[in-house]
């Protein structure tokens, strides 16, 4: 039987996944009930979620969650989230807490500029193309004129083109440089019909050169579009043992910083925070995570992307992460949860969605780093997924109570949830 098909896209929802079925899951009885329960009973909310993406099945769910108490410069803010991974939200709440009576987080965005290239070959004399360049800039500014003008209305657009030699790196490679300011909106869509409009005159008019444009797209890679969120406070205020917790996170972020083994799992810990925010608001968590690893390793090493000193007795804590976000546009306003989400935060600019995801990327890091260097990370993650086992192995809700009882003074592992699960059951049996 073949397993390929051709029109697939053509097929109605139904016809796709009986050939899915047919082709791929005839073993599996339930395949059927499980896409159709995913299924929205709003027929309405369905079809906005299917016309999302192409060949849309069901729907993939994943918690939708809030985390209280955050205070961002002396405001209070709730933050929604959005993850699969059990201690994230918990950590958030709780580091939220912590430092909303220790004067909050402060934040404040660095710059806002985004880019794009046009990457073109050209093997002929660099001053002759310099002086196209110059000749040509002000005509590729107004090609994109229409493109731009509810942008420039708004306060951003194009800011300046820059022509690059980059032979050094590659053979007859040049790229014209586009930097933006996309003010509210992520920007994408606009950056590369601006690039493509920019590419097209800049071939145009070049009738005597040989220009050929390979391609024309933004860059995920933002250094100049930075925002920064710290917390400090004196030691004392850290608790009992302040200074010895103070000196381990300290070397700990030291750590992170020298050692890229650690580094990429010190980051990961910090994308948990953001990326839950940056998915439940609708924004591109692909570009967030593509731009900010780039920049972890802007010199050359893969490094922590937060940062810790203790001077005079102050603890401060902070990150310095690129982030491109939207508040208007894409997904923010299409999808329902993702309107409700930019709501619950008081219904910020993109400038101020980039310092509370900042925040919540922080406050996941300060998390981590203050379990690992004190009671180890496994205590509360593994509390935290000890739910999601019991559901693995069926327990009933009697059972649940039960084992979540037990294992509140007793280590959680899979064995140890398993063989106590045994036991209850064979107890109760023998009762
Ligand atoms: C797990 O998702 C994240 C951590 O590994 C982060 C870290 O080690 O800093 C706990």
């Amino acid at each position: 039987m073949t397993k390929t098909i051709t029109g697939f896209s053509k097929l109605n929802k139904k016809e796709k996944i009986d050939w899915l079925i047919h082709t791929f899951l005839s073993q599996n009885q339930q395949a059927k009930t499980i896409l159709q329960c995913y299924w929205n009973g709003n027929k309405e909310l369905q079809q906005l979620h299917d016309e999302f993406i192409e060949n849309t099945i069901s729907n993939f769910y994943l918690p939708y969650a809030v985390a209280p108490n955050f205070i961002i410069n002396n405001k209070p803010y709730v933050i929604p989230m959005t993850t699969e991974e059990s201690s994230v939200v918990a950590a958030a709440s709780l580091v939220a807490k912590f430092w909303s009576d220790k004067g909050g987080f402060k934040t404040e965005v660095l710059s806002t500029t985004k880019s794009g290239q046009v990457h073109f070959m050209f093997n002929h004399d660099f001053e002759n193309l310099q002086h196209y360049f110059t000749k040509i800039k002000p005509k590729l500014l107004e090609t994109t004129a229409s493109i731009t003008k509810n942008m420039r209305y708004r306060g951003g657009g194009i800011l300046d083109i820059q022509l690059i030699n980059k032979t050094d790196k590659l053979d007859n490679y040049y790229q014209l440089h586009v930097t933006f300011n996309t003010i509210d909106s992520m920007g994408a869509n606009f950056i590369n019909s601006c690039l493509e409009a920019i590419a097209k005159a800049f071939k145009e008019e070049s009738q005597d050169f040989d220009i050929e444009i390979v391609m024309s797209i933004l860059s995920n890679y933002i250094p100049d579009c930075l925002v920064k969120a710290e917390v400090s406070c004196e030691i004392s205020e850290l608790g009992e043992n302040g200074i010895e917790f103070a000196q381990k996170f300290y070397q700990a972020v030291q750590i992170a910083q020298v050692e890229p083994y650690r580094a990429v799992t010190h980051n990961k810990g910090i994308m948990n925070g953001i990326d839950a925010v940056v998915i439940a608001t609708g924004n591109d968590f692909r570009a967030v995570e593509a731009g900010a690893h780039a920049f972890a390793s802007k010199t050359g090493y893969y490094k922590s992307l937060t940062n810790c000193s203790i001077d005079n007795g102050i603890f401060k804590f902070w990150i310095e992460i690129p982030l491109a976000l939207g508040t208007v546009g894409g997904l923010t306003a299409l999808h329902p949860l993702a309107k409700l989400s930019l709501e619950i935060l008081q219904n910020p600019s993109a400038k101020e969605l980039m310092q509370i995801v900042a925040v919540a990327g922080l406050a996941q890091n300060f998390a981590a780093l203050k379990a690992l260097t004190t009671t180890g990370i496994q205590k509360g993650h593994m509390k935290m997924h000890l739910q999601n086992m019991l559901n693995q192995l069926g327990a009933t809700t009697e059972e649940k109570i039960a084992l979540l009882n037990y294992f509140n003074n007793n280590p959680v592992s899979y064995n140890a949830v398993s063989e106590a699960l045994e036991k209850f059951r064979v107890t109760k049996l023998l009762k």
